[in-house]
């Protein structure tokens, strides 16, 4: 473990990062860090353009348990045989560190965590340009001084390229400084140890060499899908006037790198630039990757370059991205850290990918890179923003389809089934059993029995639709996606002669601590409300999308993937007489038979524990079943209200034959709310927004804690094994869509602000029927403006009164929210 970095008193530690004025709300900055907790601040330190990613390791550190250098291309999975399921895990691969690069003064030690003493550090991540700069002092053991200052970048220009200029003074001494550069092939994925399967060595046949002098190159292979990466990296010292010897290469196993010599003078600056190129076997128009990456180097200009040219890109994605809740905003900077690494993550440069959206971004190994449901949180937000993007994501979904039939007919089902997790080949990667975070002890996991994934993806092809009109896309995907997943539920369906209704057994919903009944768990539970109301949902947006496609007989897919009349007749059907079940007071029940289950005594729990976000884990470890006990580990029934709102709610519930009081609505969130954990980071999105228009104060703190969830690091924290996605962006949205009260539906942007006491304004940037809209909200105004253009004039409902919004028109709303809209 390295050294703490504390600056001792009576030292100026001279940090030109510390004199700096930078700009508060742009940049994430790190003073001195110490040991426990650099996981996190390498993960939020991480670097990406959404087809690459970098964890903010030093570049003199390797994997000790401290430091976890990581380097991810999205959509780059390998199964390792023997681990987690009995024919292996599927995991992203932890790729050839290109980072590397330290220095000693002749005959010293080579800067590494551990060696030497680190007066000072500085870190800072510039987020307007994607910029991680650093400046560390170190003494060595001969007292000999040294100063690095380090900027880096992951290219959003050019999705392949990476550089790290460093620049090192000696402050004290002179003689032969020595810098190594390379490129490290003996990685291996341990990020995330705690994990069941997936740890361990993913790469193979790694090959090294040379080019040009100044270029060394290491490939690798994975060892079952047999990808190859190939990466490069050419190592410069760039003041011409600097004597130094030629780079030797050293070639080690699986690892290779270059030592130059140079001799320098006190207070003497000399600069070194590494830039790296990353190609794989998966990338398009490329025939072989390192031919690529040798030859993208040749053409990769200087640092400077490369970060005007980066910088630019940032500057028009932010452009695009804009949120602001204002410059002097405690939490200005917290929207934009998360903004920031959607994008790392979910780029354009992701749009000609197979990817998906993984729960943990590209900045660890959480979970193995799996994709869950977590796109649910996350299209809406991109869906205003960068349609395009969720499009691509979906067709994710839509490749895997002949693998979700097939998982479907295997588990003796109609339809499509997609697994709970997934990774490249889109088959099921659930766990069977996982180490519970509590004891550590090895736990049967049932998690993968939610179906409810599928439903997600329906909601989210749907919603993609209803805001952008993408014909072509419902047709080439987007029905074909919707009936698979109609025709799933509807054979799932079971019919009941005696009350004319439909049971959905055997199933789980999004809260994780319910599996089965006492007793029987992993066995499902019977008429889930939240699947129930989804399904009908869902069921009539099928029929809808099949109507909608018999409309234009041109655009119709040509494979035969449409409806018949019968189905479509038999999901109207069943889409009216799906079996809910209601609590005693009317509430709905999460699903038949919760009624019937304990109360945890949540404040004894709180008295002894404090915090309860790992509650059910904590049950187990007591020899107790979460499955009695009327507990949550996160939003369920009140995932409803996420994602409709109360009057869609109210026409579903009616549809099914029940009443539906949506006064009842405040009185379902208290009780569900109440017995909630959280224990995932997604709970807080959901319940932020369900409670907008009910408790705007205790939404705003919902809010808050959601948009922390990675800065904050609180105990129990996964950050170190990469970011939160869903919580990051559903976060986001909640700005965007929940306190605006955005909403587009029957071709009409609607807007009902709302904000919070917590916010005094709120401008962003959406796009909306190909227009660029910009909005400024307040507690008075609302204020509209289109970007002027050749589009038709949209139409624009703000708290029911409508207009007509023509490019380069700008409106002012007086708000005048309705009674009863809560404080
Ligand atoms: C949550 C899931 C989520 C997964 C990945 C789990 O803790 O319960 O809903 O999909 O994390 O983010």
């Amino acid at each position: 473990m390295g050294e703490e970095y504390r600056v001792p008193a009576d030292v100026d530690p001279g940090c030109e990062l510390c004199t700096e004025s930078l700009p508060g709300g742009w940049v994430l900055a790190y003073r001195n860090g110490d040991g426990p907790g650099e996981g996190t601040r390498e993960t939020m330190l991480t670097l990406g353009n959404g087809y690459l990613a970098t964890r903010g390791a030093a570049p003199e550190a390797w994997a000790d348990g401290v430091h976890y250098p990581g380097t991810y291309l999205a959509g780059f999975h390998n199964r390792l045989s023997g681990t987690g399921l009995p024919d292996g895990t599927e995991s992203i691969v932890n790729l050839p560190n290109w980072l590397p690069l330290t220095f000693r003064p002749a005959g010293g030690d080579w800067l590494a965590p551990g060696q030497g003493h680190r007066v000072h550090e500085h870190r800072a991540l510039d987020l307007r340009c994607g910029l991680y700069r650093r400046e560390l002092l170190v003494v060595d053991r001969d007292q000999r001084r040294t100063r690095i200052r380090q900027r880096r970048l992951v290219s959003m220009a050019n999705p392949h390229l990476a550089a790290l200029e460093t620049s090192i003074v000696a402050e004290n001494w002179s003689g032969r400084l020595e810098i190594r550069s390379g490129i490290d092939g003996r990685v291996v994925n341990a990020n995330a140890p705690a994990e069941a399967g997936g740890c361990g060595r993913h790469l193979t046949d790694v090959a090294t060499g040379e080019d040009d002098g100044e270029t060394i190159w290491l490939t690798a292979v994975t060892t079952c899908a047999r990808h190859q990466v190939a990466v490069t990296a050419r190592t410069r010292i760039t003041d011409t006037a600097v004597a130094h010897s030629t780079p030797a290469a050293v070639h080690e196993p699986d690892d290779v790198s270059q030592i130059i010599g140079i001799d320098v003078t006190p207070g003497e600056p000399v600069c070194v630039e590494k830039t790296v190129a990353v190609f794989s076997t998966q990338d398009l128009a490329v025939s072989e990757p390192l031919t690529a990456a040798l030859e993208e180097l040749r053409y990769a200009g200087t640092f400077g370059a490369l970060l005007a040219e980066h910088a630019a890109a940032w500057a028009r994605l932010w452009e695009r991205f804009r949120l602001d809740v204002g410059e002097e905003h405690a939490w200005q900077l917290s929207v934009r850290v998360q903004t920031f690494h959607l994008l790392q993550t979910l780029s354009p440069h992701t749009l000609d990918l197979d990817a998906g959206v993984p729960a943990r971004g590209l900045h660890g190994e959480g979970y193995h890179g799996h994709i869950f449901w977590d796109e649910l949180f996350v299209y809406p937000y991109l869906n205003l923003r960068f349609p395009e993007l969720t499009r691509a994501l979906l067709k994710y979904r839509h490749r895997r389809l002949t693998a979700a039939r097939r998982q479907a007919a295997t588990a003796g089902m109609a339809g499509a089934l997609f697994p709970w997790q997934s990774g490249d080949s889109g088959r099921d990667e659930s766990p069977d059993c996982s180490p519970s975070p509590v004891t550590g002890q090895s736990v049967d996991d049932y998690t993968g029995r939610q179906q409810h994934v599928n439903l997600a993806v329906a909601y989210c092809v749907w919603r993609y639709w209803e805001t952008t009109g993408d014909l072509s896309f419902l047709a080439g995907c987007g029905l074909e996606l919707l009936t698979e997943t109609a025709r799933l539920w509807a054979g799932l369906a079971t019919y009941q002669p005696s009350d004319d209704r439909y049971d959905i057994r055997g199933v789980m919903g999004p809260d994780e601590y319910h599996d089965g009944y006492p007793g029987r768990p992993g066995q499902g539970l019977d008429n889930s409300a939240y699947i129930n109301v989804m399904v009908a949902w869902v069921l009539g947006r099928a029929d809808e999308a099949t109507a909608i496609l018999s409309r234009h007989p041109g655009m119709m897919p040509w494979p035969d993937v449409a409806a018949t009349d019968d189905e479509c007749r038999r999901w109207r059907y069943i889409a009216r007489r799906l079996r809910l079940a209601f609590l005693d007071d009317g509430i709905l029940a999460q699903f038949e038979g919760y009624g019937d289950l304990a109360e945890l005594d949540w404040d004894r729990y709180r008295r002894r524990y404090g915090d309860l976000r790992l509650l059910g884990s904590m049950l187990q470890a007591e020899g107790k079943d979460p499955n009695r006990y009327k507990i949550s580990k996160q939003a369920d029934v009140l995932m409803l209200l996420y994602l409709f709102s109360a009057d869609e709610l109210a026409g579903l519930v009616r549809g099914l034959g029940y009443d539906f009081d949506p006064a009842r609505i405040p009185a379902t969130v208290d009780y569900y709310l109440s017995r909630t954990a959280h224990g995932s980071t997604l709970s807080r999105v959901a319940h932020a927004w369900v409670l907008a228009r009910t408790d705007r104060r205790q939404s705003f703190e919902m809010l808050l804690t959601a948009l922390g969830t990675d800065l904050a690091d609180p105990e129990h924290s996964s950050t170190r094994n990469g970011i939160h996605l869903g919580a990051t962006a559903g976060a986001l949205d909640i700005l965007q869509r929940c306190y605006t009260g955005l909403e587009v539906r029957g071709d009409m942007l609607r807007l009902n602000p709302l904000l919070p006491d917590g916010l005094d304004g709120l401008d962003c940037v959406i796009r909306y029927q190909n227009q660029l809209i910009s909005l400024h909200v307040d507690h008075e105004r609302l204020q509209i403006c289109a970007a002027p253009g050749a589009d038709q004039p949209v139409q624009v409902a703000v708290w029911g009164r409508s207009f007509s919004l023509a490019p380069g028109s700008t409106v002012t709303v007086e708000l005048d929210p309705p009674p009863g809209a809560a404080a």
